[in-house]
C-alpha cells in the first residue's frame, strides 16, 4: 500500500512516544521508508535505537550534529518526505509549530517541509482543553495542516478524558488518505454492504453468510480516495472504517428506506449488500415454542432494492451491481445488468475457490454494458474495490462502460 512513499516520523515527548514503535511498524510493514526524528524529550521516553532498529534508517535527534549534517541536512530532509506524520504531538510542539518556531530540528525541519503533514496530538486532557491549545489547534488547521484528534477514554495521567492519541489504524488510514490521489473529491457515493436478518419471531431469523467485507473495503477505498461515502450496513462485525459515515440497518425494508432517501444525492452507487429476496409473511410476537409437529414459514418477496433505483436513476449518476452466482455466471449477470437498468456488475462466481462470502479475497468479472467484460485474478477484497472505483470514475467523468 505504501511502497516507493517516503514517511518522516516526527516524535516529541509525551507517554505516547512508545505507540509510536508500532505506528512505525506499520508504515514499514506497507512497504514504506520511514524516517524518524525525535525531539530531545522524546528520547527520554525511548531510546532512538528502538527506532532506528526498526526503520533501518538513522534517527534524526540534533540539528547542530556535524556528522549527520554533513551526510543529509535538515533542509534535505525536509524536502525528501512524500508525507510528515507527528506522532505523539506534544501541546509544547503544536504551540512552536503555530508561532513559526524553529528551534530543534524537528521544528526546523517543519518550518521547511513542502509535504503534507499529519498532526496526532497526545497529552493531558486539560492541557487539550486549554484555550491556548484549541487557539494553537485552530492556527494549524488555517495553516494547511490535517489533524487526527485524539481520542477519549483513561489517560496516563490517571485522568479521564480527550487527550489520547488516535488509534494507530486510524492514523495510518489518514495517512494513507493523504497519500492517495483524491479522484473521488466532490463525489458522493453510497455504499450497501452485509447480510439482511428477516425475522419471524423475536429471535429467529432468515438470513446469509455475508460478512460485509466487499462493501466495507469499497467503503474504505472510496473515503481514502476522499469521497464523501455513506454506508448503509447490514449486521455485521465489523468497525466503521474511518472518515465514512455508517448507517445501521437488518431488515431489507430498513435496508431501502435508507437508501431510497439517501440515493437522489449520490454521484455513485455500489450494492455489494447480500438481500433476502424473501421475509416471512408474519412476525411471531414471542419466540415460538418447540413443539413434535415442526412448524412451517410462509415467505413472501422483498422489493428488489437495486431494480427501483434503477428505475429511478438520476442523470449521470452511475449505478453498480453485484450478481452472486452459482451457475451460468456471465449469463446471469448480464441478465440483471440490464433488467435493472445498470451501468457495471460485479460477478461473483461463489464456486471459486478464494471467492465470495467471508473471505478477505474475492475473483470477480466487471460486466459493463459496451465494453468486454474483464476478468480479474483472485486478490483481496481492497485490490477488487480499486478496481471498481477506477471503472466508476471513468463513467463518472463521461468515460464508455
Ligand atoms: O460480504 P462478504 O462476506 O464480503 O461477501 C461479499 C458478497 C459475496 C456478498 C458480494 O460480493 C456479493 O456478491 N453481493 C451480492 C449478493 C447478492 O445478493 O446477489 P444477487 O445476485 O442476489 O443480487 C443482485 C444485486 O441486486 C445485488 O447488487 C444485490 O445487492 C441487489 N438486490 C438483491 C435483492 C434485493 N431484494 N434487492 C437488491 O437490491
Amino acid at each position: 500500500m505504501l511502497q516507493g512513499k517516503s514517511i518522516l516520523l516526527g516524535i516529541s515527548g509525551g507517554i505516547a512516544v512508545y505507540k509510536a514503535a508500532e505506528l512505525l511498524r506499520l508504515f514499514v510493514k506497507a512497504g514504506a521508508s520511514v524516517h524518524v526524528v525525535m525531539t530531545e524529550n522524546a528520547q527520554r521516553f525511548v531510546t532512538p535505537l528502538t527506532f532506528q532498529a526498526l526503520s533501518n534508517n538513522p534517527v534524526g535527534c540534533e540539528l547542530f550534529s556535524m556528522q549527520s549534517e554533513s551526510q543529509i541536512s535538515h533542509i534535505q530532509k525536509a524536502r525528501l518526505p512524500d508525507l510528515v506524520v507527528l506522532a505523539p504531538a506534544t501541546a509544547n510542539l503544536m504551540a512552536k509549530m503555530a508561532a513559526g518556531i524553529a528551534d530543534d530540528l524537528l521544528t526546523t525541519i517543519l518550518l521547511a517541509a513542502t509535504a503534507p503533514v499529519l498532526v496526532c496530538p497526545a497529552m493531558n486532557v486539560k492541557m487539550w482543553e486549554h484555550p491556548a491549545t484549541r487557539r494553537n489547534l485552530r492556527t494549524l488547521t488555517e495553516l494547511g495542516y490535517k489533524i487526527e484528534p485524539p481520542a477519549s477514554g483513561f489517560l496516563a495521567c490517571q485522568e479521564e478524558g480527550a487527550g489520547r492519541l488516535a488509534e494507530l489504524c486510524d492514523i495510518f488510514e489518514s495517512a494513507l488518505r493523504l497519500l492517495t490521489p483524491p479522484t473521488l473529491a466532490g463525489r458522493s457515493v453510497l455504499i450497501s454492504a452485509g447480510p439482511t436478518r428477516e425475522y419471524f419471531d423475536p429471535v429467529r431469523f432468515l438470513s446469509n453468510p455475508s460478512s460485509g467485507k466487499m462493501g466495507y473495503a469499497l467503503a474504505r477505498i472510496a473515503a481514502r480516495r476522499s469521497a464523501k461515502v455513506v454506508l448503509v450496513s447490514g449486521p455485521v462485525s465489523l468497525d466503521c472504517p474511518s472518515g465514512v459515515e455508517r448507517v445501521c440497518v437488518a431488515s431489507a425494508l430498513q435496508m431501502r428506506d435508507a437508501i431510497v432517501e439517501l440515493s437522489a444525492q449520490q454521484d455513485a452507487i455500489v450494492m455489494t449488500a447480500a438481500v433476502s429476496d424473501y421475509r416471512p409473511s408474519e412476525l411471531s410476537a414471542q419466540k415460538i415454542k418447540k413443539s413434535a409437529e415442526g412448524f412451517s414459514v410462509r415467505f413472501e418477496p422483498n422489493p428488489d432494492i437495486l431494480a427501483s433505483l434503477g428505475q429511478t436513476k438520476p442523470p449521470g449518476q452511475v449505478l453498480v451491481g453485484f450478481a452472486a452466482e452459482t451457475q451460468n455466471v456471465f449469463e446471469n449477470a448480464k441478465d440483471k445488468l440490464i433488467r435493472k437498468n445498470l451501468d457495471l456488475i460485479v460477478a461473483n462466481d461463489l464456486a471459486k475457490e478464494g471467492a465470495g462470502f467471508g473471505l478477505d479475497t474475492n475473483q470477480v468479472k466487471i460486466i459493463g454494458r459496451n465494453r468486454e467484460p474483464i476478468d480479474l485474478a483472485l486478490m483481496t477484497k481492497d485490490e477488487v474495490a480499486c478496481e471498481i472505483w477506477d471503472r466508476v470514475e471513468r463513467l463518472l467523468s463521461g468515460g464508455e462502460n
